[in-house]
C-alpha cells in the first residue's frame, strides 16, 4: 500500500506538440481505488502509462510515498499493470503465466509456489492451472491476468480497461469480484475507463478528465450531484444533465431565471449564491430525475415551465419523458405515470435541486 501524487503533471509527445496531459494534480490515498473517467483521447491511458514508467513525463513529477519515482525503472516503482487486451502468453498455462513475473525476480521455486497458488486462489482460477489461455474463457483469462498482476504484491495497481474486452454480463460480475480483490488486498489502484457505471460502482473517487485537464475529483455521489463544470454534468448520467440559459431578473422583488421556456423563481440561498450575476445569463443544470411531472396543476414551488410530452420512453422501471420546446430539449426522469403523448404537463425542480454554472467559464457558480 502506497500513495501516489501527481504534481503539476505534464505531458506532450513532441516537442511542440499540444499538453495532452495538462497540469495535473491528484493526491491518491493508500487503498484508494481510484478511476479516470473521460472520453476517448482524454489522456487517461497516457496518463497511467507515465506512473508505470513506460512513458516519460514532459513536467512536473510523480511520487510514491513522499519519494519522486519518474528516474526509476519501470520494473523499480513497485507498480503492476494490467492492459486493455489482457495480454496473457498463449504458449503458458495459467500457472507459468502467473508464476513469471516470480521467475523475472528470481524467486524460489517453493515460496513461488506458495504465491502462485494463493493469487490463484484468490482470482478463483485454482483449478486451471494447467490449462493453457486458449482452453479459458474470456472471463477467466482476465483473472489470469490479474493474477499475475497481484502475485509480485504490487504497492500500485493500474488497470487500463481491463474489462473493456469482456460481453456485458461478464463485464458486471468481473466488476464485483474486482471490486472484492481489492478489499482483499488494498492496493492502492487506479482503474481506467470510459463507462460511467463501471466508475460509478468500483470508485472511492473518480477523476473526471477531458483534453488532458482534470474536470473533477469527487466521490462517485460528489461527481453526479454536486458538478464541478457543464462538462461533467453533461458527461455523467444517462440520460445526462438538462441545460437552460437562462437570464436572470429581478420582478417585484423577485429573482427569476428566465428564457424562452423557463420562468423559474430562485429560493433566498440561490438569490445569495448568484448576486453576481444579476441582469446577466447564468446556466441551469437539472438532473432528469429531479424534475417532477404535474398533469393536473401547477405549482408555484420550483415551478419550471408548462409544456408538452413530446414523446414517453418507457424505461421498465421508469420512464423518459422527452419534451422538445423552443430549441430546448428536455429529459425528464419519471416514475411510473400514464401519459399519452401531446398531453398538457407542468414541470417543477423537486427540492431547487438546480446547479449554476458561469456561461463563460461553464465552472460551478460557488458560494464565496
Ligand atoms: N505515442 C503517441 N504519440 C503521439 N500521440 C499520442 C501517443 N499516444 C497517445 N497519443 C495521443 O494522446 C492523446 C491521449 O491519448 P490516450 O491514449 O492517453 O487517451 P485515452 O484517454 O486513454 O483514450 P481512450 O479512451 O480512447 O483509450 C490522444 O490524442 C492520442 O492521439
Ligand atoms: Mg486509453
Amino acid at each position: 500500500m502506497s500513495f501516489i501524487e501527481l504534481i503539476n503533471l505534464d505531458k506532450r509527445y513532441s516537442a511542440k506538440g499540444n499538453l495532452i496531459v495538462n497540469q495535473m494534480n491528484l493526491k491518491i490515498e493508500q487503498g484508494e481505488f481510484i478511476v479516470f473517467l473521460g472520453p476517448s483521447g482524454c489522456g487517461k491511458t497516457t496518463t497511467i502509462r507515465m506512473i508505470s514508467g513506460l512513458e516519460d513525463i514532459s513536467g512536473g513529477d510523480i511520487t510514491v510515498d513522499g519519494n519522486s519515482i519518474v528516474s526509476l525503472a519501470p520494473k523499480d516503482r513497485g507498480v503492476s499493470m494490467i492492459f486493455q487486451s489482457y495480454a496473457v502468453w498463449p504458449h503458458m498455462t495459467v500457472y507459468e503465466n502467473i508464476a513469471y513475473p516470480l521467475r523475472l525476480k528470481h524467486m524460489k521455486k517453493d515460496e513461488r509456489d506458495v504465491k502462485v497458488k494463493l493469487a490463484a486462489e484468490k482470482t478463483n482460477i485454482g483449478d486451471y492451472l494447467t490449462r493453457y489461455p486458449s482452453q479459458l474463457s474470456g472471463g477467466q483469462r482476465q483473472r489470469v491476468a490479474v493474477a499475475r498482476a497481484m502475485v509480485v504484491e504490487p504497492k500500485i495497481f493500474l488497470m487500463d480497461e481491463p474489462l473493456s474486452n469482456l460481453d456485458a454480463m461478464l463485464r458486471v460480475s468481473m466488476r464485483s469480484e474486482l471490486k472484492n480483490i481489492h478489499e482483499t488486498l488494498n492496493a492502492t489502484t487506479i482503474f481506467v475507463t470510459h463507462d460511467q457505471a463501471e466508475a460509478m460502482s468500483l470508485a472511492d473517487r473518480i477523476v473526471i478528465m477531458k483534453d488532458g485537464i482534470i474536470q473533477q475529483i469527487g466521490t462517485p455521489k460528489q461527481v453526479y450531484y454536486d458538478c464541478e463544470t457543464v462538462f461533467v454534468a453533461s458527461f455523467i448520467g444517462t440520460p445526462p444533465a438538462n441545460f437552460f440559459k437562462v437570464h436572470l431578473e429581478e420582478i417585484k422583488n423577485q429573482l427569476h431565471a428566465k428564457n424562452e421556456l423557463v420562468d423559474y423563481i430562485l429560493n433566498d440561498e440561490e438569490r445569495v449564491l448568484v448576486k453576481d450575476y444579476l441582469n446577466q445569463e447564468v446556466i441551469m443544470g437539472i438532473r432528469p430525475e429531479n424534475i417532477e411531472i404535474n398533469t393536473t396543476k401547477r405549482v408555484p414551488e420550483g415551478f419550471l415551465f408548462e409544456a408538452k410530452a413530446d414523446f414517453v420512453e418507457p424505461q421498465g422501471s421508469h420512464i423518459i419523458v422527452i419534451i422538445n420546446q423552443h430549441n430546448n430539449v428536455v429529459k425528464v426522469s419519471s416514475p411510473l405515470l400514464d401519459l399519452e403523448p401531446k398531453t398538457k404537463i407542468f414541470l417543477n425542480v423537486k427540492e431547487h435541486r438546480v446547479m449554476f454554472f458561469d456561461p463563460i467559464t461553464e465552472k460551478r457558480i460557488r458560494k464565496v
